[in-house]
């Protein structure tokens, strides 16, 4: 008699356990797949009645398999145990070939024997069923349900059951797959269309700035003739004056107009971003509130970036005010900057600006970064991530958020790393 946790259940009961799992299977897009691999194991298991089941994915190569998830009684799971190719031959090479592997006796089982000292005997294992997990003509994972006490002889029906959860599993996976990719895509178009929006507003704002220049030329030229000694009346003359002063202010306004037309300052030089943190240090914190604590982790090393210190000074700051706002009450904004080296080996400076404010919601993540996006009323703009997204992509890099509502924010900037 198996020593079984589980109460004896029907053939109708696994029936029922098999449907639980195409639910489960075809659950909502963005439901944690942790707690549904922990089902699958747990729903696995009392199908066969057995004391352990666990599903597990080959890594790329088809060089290892790596658990997903392992129930055992207590119930418990646990996930990560890795299984080499090369420490079990056999094993594997039987998962490339079958549908299930019935060990009825692990411990003299040609494919599981390997397993025996080292695995079965100490945890008691004496009969194993396993079924690779099929896709597109190649196994990707495989299904284990271990029998805790002596062996066992696994019955049609009970291979069958296995050979269904293990499909059911794949198609679970397929889904996901498609599920991700369907993600990625939604995010690409999102991102074209935010910059084809920061386009469109780059013309708009070269083509105001450059009328504008125009009609400011001539205010200008005509205000200046008042400044001139001929022009008796001394209070027309303070006044020319003042008016002058302020076309000068608008004459700014309006070369950062036609910057922000052309997507950044012009002048991009290679400079430590550290550097620019140190420098704008004072003028953050005055930005931020004493209830806020700032801090930053700046590394010693160099982290040299190709950049116009406008650009980054824009963005920091932007960041800054973003997490201050999303703190109502105490809180800490943190800056750190790092170098990273991505998986085709090129080198990145990674700035980070994290704050323990209220976080966003999906839908405020999904449109954070669309021009004129904001949820703060008349009190925002929404062009400060806009901005920040356009100034990263300009540079090169890449700006994106991680945010838990009611937990906060962390907004990642990643530069390519020059020197
Ligand atoms: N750190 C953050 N925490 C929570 N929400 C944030 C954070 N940063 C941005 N947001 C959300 O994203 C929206 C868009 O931000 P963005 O900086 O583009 O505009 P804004 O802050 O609303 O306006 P402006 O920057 O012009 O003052 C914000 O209104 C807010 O809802
Ligand atoms: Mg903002």
């Amino acid at each position: 008699m198996p020593n079984s946790v589980y109460p004896v259940i029907l053939e109708s009961s696994a029936q029922q356990v098999l449907v639980s799992l195409v639910h489960l299977s075809i659950a909502e897009d963005g439901t944690d797949s942790t707690d549904i691999l922990k089902r699958v194991t747990e729903l696995a298991a009392s199908g066969l009645q057995v004391a352990r089941a666990s599903i597990w994915l080959h890594d790329p190569n088809q060089d290892a398999i790596v658990c997903q998830d392992l129930f055992e009684q207590g119930p418990k799971h646990s996930q990560g145990l890795t299984l080499l190719r090369k420490d079990f031959p056999s094993y594997f090479s039987e998962l490339d070939h079958s549908v299930v592997i019935p060990a009825n006796n692990a411990h003299t089982h040609p494919a599981t024997a390997c397993f025996s000292a080292s695995y079965l005997k100490p945890l008691g294992i004496g009969s194993m069923l396993d079924a690779p997990i099929w896709r597109g003509g190649k196994a990707v994972g495989v299904l284990c349900f271990e029998h805790v006490g002596g062996p066992r002889e696994w019955s049609e029906s009970d291979r069958a059951f296995a050979a269904q959860v293990a499909l059911i599993s794949g198609l679970y996976y397929e889904r996901q797959e498609r599920l991700a990719a369907e993600r990625a895509l939604r995010e690409r178009e999102a991102m074209e269309r935010n910059n084809q929006k920061m386009e469109a507003l780059g013309r708009m704002a070269c083509v105001i700035g450059h009328d504008f220049n125009n009609l400011l030329t001539t205010m200008v030229g005509q205000t200046e003739m008042l400044l001139r000694p001929n022009v008796p009346n001394e209070q027309v003359r303070h006044r020319a004056s003042v008016v002058l002063d302020a076309a000068s202010r608008a004459g700014a306004l309006v070369k950062r107009l036609l910057n922000f037309g052309k997507g950044r300052d012009a002048t991009v030089m290679q400079f430590n971003l550290v550097d620019i943190i140190i420098a704008i240090e004072p003028v953050l914190r005055s930005t931020v509130p004493p209830r806020i604590a700032l801090e930053f982790h700046l590394p010693n090393t160099p982290m040299k970036i190709m950049a116009d210190t406008v650009s980054i000074e824009q963005i920091i700051m932007n960041l800054v005010v973003n997490a201050k706002d999303a703190i109502s009450g105490e809180g800490t904004i943190t800056l750190t900057v790092s170098r990273s080296r991505d998986s085709e080996g090129g080198d990145s400076v990674v700035m980070t600006v994290s704050d323990t404010g209220c976080g966003m919601d999906e839908a405020t993540l999904y449109s954070a970064f669309e021009p004129f996006y904001t949820t703060k009323g008349d009190q925002g703009t929404g062009l400060g991530l806009s901005t920040c997204f356009s100034n990263m992509r300009s540079l090169n890099g890449n700006i994106t958020i991680a945010s838990i509502p009611g937990h906060g924010t962390t907004c990642t900037c990643t530069f390519p790393a020059r020197g």
